[in-house]
């Protein structure tokens, strides 16, 4: 089972990255796979540690696929890093060990400390769909137009329906991205 979550990473300069990751939970560690090359896992590299930051808030999932990536962060407890504000609740991890790959390593982490800071309010539609629509804008290279275009018809279904201001929010950006994405190709 794969979790979509946001993990928060630093550099040597303690500077902070945040991006979506799907995770994974497998005998007891976190696993988390970041593509080669990426920031998140140059930053793990470097200091051994990461963040899974649990969030509601789903324009950190479509803000970092769209270039929005400067959130709000306190810091962490026990390692070297970052918490997201928006976060329910987070874990904080470190490397134990790594199954390298030519394109996607797995990262095996231990939990060092974890905190829930507001309660889980259950599963909306409109959320699901902005991380599904955050997904596609994260591959529009990959994919045709028609194949992006019935899908965000389809999310759309949800977001009339169910959204709320900041899921309305994060559905535009994700909207603009991909209207630009296209200006840009032609
Ligand atoms: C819901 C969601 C899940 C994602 N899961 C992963 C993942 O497991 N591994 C990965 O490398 N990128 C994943 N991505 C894409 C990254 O968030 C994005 O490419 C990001 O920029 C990672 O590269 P960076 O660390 O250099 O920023 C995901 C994106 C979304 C929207």
């Amino acid at each position: 089972m794969i979790y979509e979550v946001v993990v928060t990473t630093v550099n040597d300069q303690d500077e902070v990255h945040i991006a979506p990751m799907g995770i994974r939970f497998e005998d007891g560690f976190t696993v988390i796979a970041p593509f080669k090359p990426s920031q998140t896992l140059t930053n793990i590299d470097s200091t051994g540690t990461a963040i899974v930051n649990i969030t509601d808030d789903v324009r950190l999932f479509a803000g970092c696929v769209t270039g929005k990536s400067d959130w709000p962060v306190y810091p962490a407890t026990m390692v070297n890093g970052y918490v997201l504000d928006a976060a329910i609740s987070h874990n904080e991890l470190r490397v134990v060990k790594k199954a390298d790959d030519e394109q996607r390593p797995r990262i095996y982490m231990i939990e060092v400390f974890n905190a829930a800071t507001r309660p889980f309010r259950g599963f909306n539609r409109a959320q699901a769909a902005v991380v599904e629509a955050a997904v596609l804008v994260s591959r529009l290279h990959l994919l045709s137009a028609e194949k992006i275009d019935s899908e965000m018809d389809y999310l759309s279904i949800a977001i009339e329906k169910t959204a709320g201001a900041k899921e309305l929010e994060a559905w535009q950006w994700l909207v603009d991205a991909i209207e630009n994405f296209r200006i840009q190709s032609d």
